[in-house]
């Protein structure tokens, strides 16, 4: 049994209520389960198959999923680039393997199958590009229509690419995403259309997986899960995710929650490192890494305590320092994502060049989309192929 909770003043709504944000204080809502009442051990967990329907018991589905086979990603020990870092535990958890290429998969077979669930059929979502791929992506495997908001030229090639080709109604807005979000939140009250940004309770449950798995595939809890920061979402799910199987006894420790964002777009760094009570919103967020171009995170009240109850800490790398990590990741350990994933990564490298890292951590570093997401800046990065006359003279001869 579960009921939604309002994070910030704790009224409380019936799980079937339509609601995102609470009519008493405006703050968000959380899944709240009685835990007492998960008797599911572990062991039994781990008889299933790794995915993010392993977890159903800490989940809200009721029905049948709608489901594609997402999570389940893999879990890369960085020797390499943790050696040049010393630190010999580090790991990426490549949530680019899931079906539509990133983590939103896990919150969009939570939040397309809570839609069906509550009787709705119409959803819509704002995006930096991501959530609408997934969203189309599901929204068609339900044979739902789905509706989304991007700002115009800023998203990444494949991600529109994506929300096109999978049938969802795309719509450019003339501003940024958060304004794209404030309308779309909008338009979802006023006329009755689902939201799937991570602004909804349930779709941040399936992403809480993310924290599930890492514990499983590595055997113990990590001492440190570093994530890229956009809307603050995913950090904020593991978070209460990995709080939940500790209330259950699941596990005894918590691992310390490091949000990482791009030096454009860093409202939550700045709150972390200047103490604030909340972030102050950025106008005009800019950074290479489009996922995570975002000034004003819907989630940051809850990110915040994630890192402050854990003892983890915020950073911002810079531009350059996102796409150097993204070349390493894909030449020394052949993982290939997009820039807002390498920055978890890029970091862990800033971290630990600062001394701030203990060399003994375990650490896992969640990188959040894949490669071909966004092809355009890949290919800025690298030379041209090199184009021949069809001959074996003239191969040779560039070899
Ligand atoms: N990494 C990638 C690749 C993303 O697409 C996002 C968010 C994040 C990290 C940050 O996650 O928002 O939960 O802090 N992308 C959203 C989208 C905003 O619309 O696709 P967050």
């Amino acid at each position: 049994m579960y009921r939604l909770v309002c994070v910030h003043c704790g009224a409380e709504y019936p799980p079937d209520a339509i609601v995102y944000n609470c009519e008493k204080c405006g703050h968000l809502l959380a899944v709240k389960y009685d835990l007492d009442k998960i008797t599911i051990t572990r062991k039994e967990l781990n008889q299933r198959p790794i995915s993010v329907w392993r977890y159903k018991e800490f989940l809200p589905v009721r029905i049948e999923p709608v489901t594609l086979q997402e999570g389940g990603t893999p879990l890369y020990h960085l020797k390499k680039i943790g050696e040049e870092l010393g630190l010999p535990n580090l790991y990426a958890k490549h949530e680019g393997m899931n079906p539509s290429g990133s983590f939103k998969d896990r919150g969009m077979t939570l939040g397309v199958s809570m839609a069906k669930q509550l009787g709705k059929n119409i959803v819509a979502c704002a995006s930096t590009g991501n959530t609408s791929a997934s969203m189309a992506v599901y929204a068609a495997k339900a044979g739902m229509p789905s509706v989304v908001l991007l700002p115009a030229g800023h998203v990444a090639l494949g991600k529109v690419a994506q929300a096109l080709m999978h049938g969802a109604k795309v719509i450019s807005i003339r501003g940024n995403f958060d304004r794209a979000l404030e309308m779309v939140h909008e338009l979802c009250v006023s006329h009755g259309i689902y939201l799937l940004n991570s602004i909804n309770p349930y779709r941040l449950e399936g992403q809480k997986t993310i924290g599930f798995e890492a514990v499983d595939q590595l055997g113990c809890v990590p001492d440190r899960i570093v994530l890229p920061v956009g809307n603050a979402g995913n950090i904020s799910a593991v978070y209460k995710g990995l709080c939940e199987w500790r209330d259950v006894g699941f596990i005894d420790t918590l691992p310390m929650m490091t949000a990482i964002q791009a030096e454009g777009a860093m409202p939550v760094v700045n709150a972390i490192k200047g103490n604030l009570p909340e972030v102050v919103v950025e106008q005009n967020p800019e950074t290479v890494a489009s996922a995570i171009r975002i000034g004003a995170p819907v989630n940051a009240e809850k990110a915040l305590r994630a890192i402050h109850e854990t003892k983890g800490t915020a950073e911002s790398v810079t531009d350059a320092e996102i796409l150097a990590m993204q070349r390493d990741l894909a030449r020394y350990e052949g993982i290939g994502v997009e820039p807002a994933s390498a920055a978890s990564v890029a970091g862990i490298r800033k971290l630990a060049e600062q001394g701030m890292l203990d060399p003994r951590e375990k650490i896992v570093c969640v990188v959040t989309g894949h490669l071909l997401k966004d092809p355009e800046t890949v290919i800025k990065q690298c030379a041209p192929p090199i184009e021949i006359d069809p001959t074996i003279e003239a191969l040779l001869s560039v070899l």
